[in-house]
C-alpha cells in the first residue's frame, strides 16, 4: 500500500496531476511506447483494465482523430472524449469478446490493431496469491487479444512476477514474432509488476 505522503512526493503522480492524466500509470504506457512503438495513428486499440483511464488518454493521443480506443473495465470509467467505454468482467472472456466485437461491427471493423492490458487484481499483500490472480487476468487478456487482433497486431500486458511468469511469457511467445519483458521507470521500485510486450501477432501457434 502506498502512503498518501509518499504519493504526494512521487514525481509521476505530480506530473499526472499537472498534465491532466487520470493516473500515474499513463507514464508507464508512454515509456513502453517510446521504447517499443506499439500504437500508430489510425489504429483501433482495446484497453483492458482501463479505469480510471490514464492509458486510454495516452492511447487516444497516439491513435489520433482517425483511430479508435475501446476501454474495458469492471469499474465505472468517467467519459473520455472520442473513447468508447465498455463495463465488463474480462474473465468472462466469451461475453467480453462478444461485446467488443459488436462494438467493432458498428465501426465497420472485425479485428483490432493493438490490445493493451494494465489489468490488476486487488492486491492482498501476499506475493504468491497476487501473482496467481494477476496471471489469471493476464491469460484472459491474451485470450481476448488472440480473438481480436489482426495478423501482425501488437500486445502488451502487465503481470506480477512469480513462479508461473515464464509460463505466461512462453504463451505470448507462441503467438507473437517478437516478445520482450520490460519494467518502465514509472513502475514503483518495489513493485513485482513487469510488462510483457508482443509484436507481430501470428494467427497460428508457433511451437
Ligand atoms: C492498475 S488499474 C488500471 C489503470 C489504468 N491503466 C490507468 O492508466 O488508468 C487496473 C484495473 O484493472 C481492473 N480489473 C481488474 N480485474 C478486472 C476484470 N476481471 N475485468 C475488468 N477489469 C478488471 C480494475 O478494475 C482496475 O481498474
Amino acid at each position: 500500500m502506498v502512503k498518501r505522503a509518499e504519493l504526494k512526493r512521487d514525481r509521476f503522480y505530480k506530473s499526472a496531476k499537472e498534465e491532466g492524466y487520470r493516473s500515474r500509470s499513463a507514464y508507464k504506457l508512454m515509456q513502453i511506447e517510446d521504447r517499443f512503438k506499439l500504437i500508430n495513428g489510425g489504429n483501433v486499440v482495446i484497453d483492458l483494465g482501463a479505469a480510471p483511464g490514464g492509458w486510454s488518454q495516452v492511447a487516444k493521443e497516439l491513435v489520433g482523430d482517425k483511430g479508435q480506443v475501446i476501454s474495458v473495465d469492471l469499474q465505472h470509467i468517467e467519459k473520455i472524449e472520442r473513447v468508447i467505454i465498455i463495463k465488463s468482467d474480462i474473465t468472462d472472456e466469451e461475453t467480453a469478446i462478444k461485446t467488443i466485437k459488436e462494438t467493432l461491427f458498428l465501426k465497420g471493423r472485425d479485428t483490432v490493431d493493438v490490445v493493451i492490458s494494465d489489468l490488476s487484481p486487488n492486491l492482498s499483500g501476499n506475493r504468491d496469491y497476487d501473482h496467481f490472480c494477476s496471471l489469471e487476468l493476464s491469460k484472459s487478456a491474451l485470450n481476448i487479444a488472440v480473438s481480436l487482433l489482426r495478423v501482425d497486431g501488437n500486445f502488451v500486458a502487465k503481470i506480477f512476477q512469480g513462479d508461473c511468469y515464464n509460463q505466461f511469457y512462453s504463451a505470448v511467445k507462441e503467438r507473437f514474432r517478437n516478445v520482450r519483458a520490460y519494467s518502465p521507470k514509472a513502475s514503483r521500485k518495489r513493485s513485482a509488476e513487469v510488462y510483457v510486450i508482443g509484436k507481430g501477432f501470428r494467427k497460428s501457434v508457433q511451437q
